[in-house]
Order: structure tokens, then sequence, then C-alpha cells
């Protein structure tokens, strides 16, 4: 039987509930599918370092490259400085697994309330390929004079050809998978008579950030020339973030940078129904890669049992699917999907039921 290594970083606050929702639906569709799970718990989180003062130690990081995969629910405390955790924990697994890639599918599922009036399910279907380990997130700066009223303080934006390329190519070639089947329905029918199955967006600030945009750019227009049958297209992040709201439908995917990836892709959650849904993968390819959902901590709802489990959920289908366990993603998503009809809601304490009820929910439905 085909069996996969899984490190299991739970986290804290909300974290443990959901990834404990999200295994149960692994466990039973794996044993459906014939394939085994191996799952090995780590503590690392705000806990555990309030308890032990440690963090993520490199030991770690080379342990955790020899699983397949790594199902993360939350990390943060409220005791612990900002920035600390972040960059100790979540960034250092970003950074050190060389995860570039921060895959974040924009869905709105049916029944889901989204707040953009008339929009539904066939508007609001794109994937945002957010780059995840350089620009402003390296953590290059500094501060002069610091204290002082004449204080200055740096955070650079820093990007390499080599994380740009790389970037830019996964986006070209999954929107070749995402439209292999059947051309993405955004296209005129213009595009089509010309051969496109499929438009990525690049999402930038080429009028401002005359160097960092300027290298994406170009780069985009050349990697992109490779793919004759995905459209190129630019939108400023400015703008990016009018479209997103009037006229999602624009979107099949978009590349972007890391830290304007970060803020998109929050605007986005809330259009696919909320905190609740969203879903993202880490993903270096061909490499141990990072499933979690995009909510934190919520450490104020910890223990009531009132958080959606499915953003953890989804998380855990596309870690399946990044597998090579294609029709057992395809059941969780389909088994979500019904379940997702049958909750009131997808916001924190209105789903009409409790977080393990969705989890047993969608494992009857498998
Ligand atoms: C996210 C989060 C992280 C980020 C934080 C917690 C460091 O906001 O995954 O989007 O900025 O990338
Ligand atoms: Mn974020």
């Amino acid at each position: 039987m085909k069996s996969y290594k899984i490190a299991v970083i739970a986290g804290d606050g909300i974290g443990p509930e959901v990834i404990r929702e999200g295994l149960k639906v692994l466990d039973a569709v794996s044993s459906k599918y014939h394939f085994k799970l191996e799952t090995h718990a780590f503590p690392f989180g705000g806990e555990h370092y309030l308890k032990t003062k440690e963090l993520l130690p490199d030991s770690a990081i080379q342990e955790l490259k020899k699983f397949d995969a790594i199902y993360l629910g939350g990390i943060g405390h409220p005791d612990v400085k900002p920035g600390i955790l972040e960059r100790g924990i979540l960034l250092k697994l970003r950074f050190d697994l060389d995860l570039y890639i921060n895959l974040r599918p924009v869905k709105l599922y049916e029944n889901v309330e989204t707040p953009i009036k008339n929009k539904g399910p066939q508007d609001i279907d794109y994937v945002v390929v957010r780059e995840n380990t350089g620009d402003l997130y390296t953590g290059v700066g500094e501060f002069k004079a610091k204290g002082t009223p004449q204080e200055v303080a740096v955070q650079s934006m820093i990007y390499s050809r080599h994380q740009v390329e790389r970037c830019v190519r996964y986006a070209f070639d999954l929107l070749q998978k995402r439209n292999a089947k059947e051309p993405w329905r955004g296209l005129t029918a213009e595009d089509r008579t010309q051969g496109y199955i499929g438009k990525l967006t690049l999402c930038g600030k080429t009028n401002v950030l005359t160097y960092v945009y300027d290298l994406w750019d170009r780069v985009f227009h050349e990697v992109g020339s490779e793919y004759k049958n995905i459209k190129r297209d630019y939108v400023h992040v400015d703008a990016m973030c009018i479209y997103m709201i009037e006229s999602p439908e624009r979107f099949d995917g978009i590349v972007t940078g890391n830290m304007f990836g970060d803020i998109i892709t929050d605007l986005a959650a809330v259009t696919q129904g909320g905190m609740g849904v969203a879903p993202s993968g880490n993903i270096h390819p061909g490499g141990a890669s990072m499933f979690e959902p995009v909510h934190g901590t919520a450490p104020q709802f910890t223990g009531q049992g009132v958080i959606n489990p499915v953003a953890a959920v989804a998380s855990g289908m596309m870690m399946l699917r990044h597998l090579g366990e294609e029709q057992a993603a395809q059941n969780v998503e389909d088994a979500m999907k019904s379940v997702i009809k049958k909750m009131k809601s997808m916001l924190v304490g209105k789903m009409g039921y409790s977080t393990s009820e969705i989890g047993d929910m969608i494992v009857r439905a498998l």
C-alpha cells in the first residue's frame, strides 16, 4: 500500500481544533482510496516557545525535509511579541524549505455568501500564485538613529531574477494544467481563435516600484512568450483591489510578489466567503511542501468549537492533490461542497454546527 509521511504542526489557538477535523477527513479518505498517511506531530508554536524558549531548531528543518508534506494549523500567541513566531517559525519554514510558491485558490462555492453583490460561483474562481521567499519579507533593513527624532527605518524589497523566474514559470505551468481540459470561460471568442486557453495577470506596481516590478514585468513577458496559449495581462496592485471586487470574473490566475500577494489574498478570502474557507499551499515543486489555512489562530475562540474547519479541510485537499492523490482530493472537495450546502454560514459561530460536527459531516459525505 502506498504510504505518505505527513508532519503535523497543529500550532496554537484554534490550530489544533481545525487540524483535528482535517485529519479526520484525511484518515477517512485515505482508507477509502487505499493509501496511508503516516502522521508525526511536532510541537512548534507559541505555547511551545513560551514553555521551552525553542522556536524551530535547524535540526527540525532537516527532519521535516524527509516528510512528503507538512500540515499546519496556525502559529501565533497573544503573549509573544509580534514578529518572533512569524519570523522564527512560519517564515523560517517557508524560507529554509524553499517553499517558493504560496498557492491560494480563490473559489466561491455554491451556497457560500460573498459580500460582493450580484456575484456568484461562476464569477469567483481563480488562483493566486504568491511568491513566497523574497520581497519585503527577507528581513533586510535597519534602523538609523533609533529612538531619536531623526530616526529612519529601512526595509528592503528584494528580488533576484531567479526567484521571479521560477515563480512566474510555475504560474504559467499551473494555468496550462488548470485549463487543459476546458479553456477558461472568461476568454473572448477572439482570444479562443488565437488559441488561448487561459489568462495570467501580473499584479505589480511598475509605476512606482521601478526596479523590482520592472524586473517582474520583463521576466513575466520573457517566460510568458514560451506559453503561447496563455494570455498575459497586467494590473497595478491598487487597481487590483478594485477589480477583485468589481469584476472578479476577469481573473483566471494572478501572479505577484510576496507582499502584494499577502495583502490581496486576504481581500480575496473575503470574496470567497471569509477566512473560514480559504486554504493555501506553500509549495516547493518536488519537495516537502506545507499546507495551511490562510486564517490565523483566533485565540479568543479557542476551545469553543465555533471555528469553521473548512479552510483546514480544503488545505488537506490541496495536500492530497500535491501528493498526486487526485481522486481522493476530488472526493474531499465534493464532500466538502455538499456539507457547505447544509451550513448556515461560513462565519465563526454562525455555521449552525460545531467545528467537530462539520468534520464528521464531511467524513460521512465522502
Ligand atoms: C499569511 C500570514 C503571514 C504572512 C504572517 C503570519 C507572517 O499573514 O500567511 O498570509 O504575512 O505571510
Ligand atoms: Mn497574510
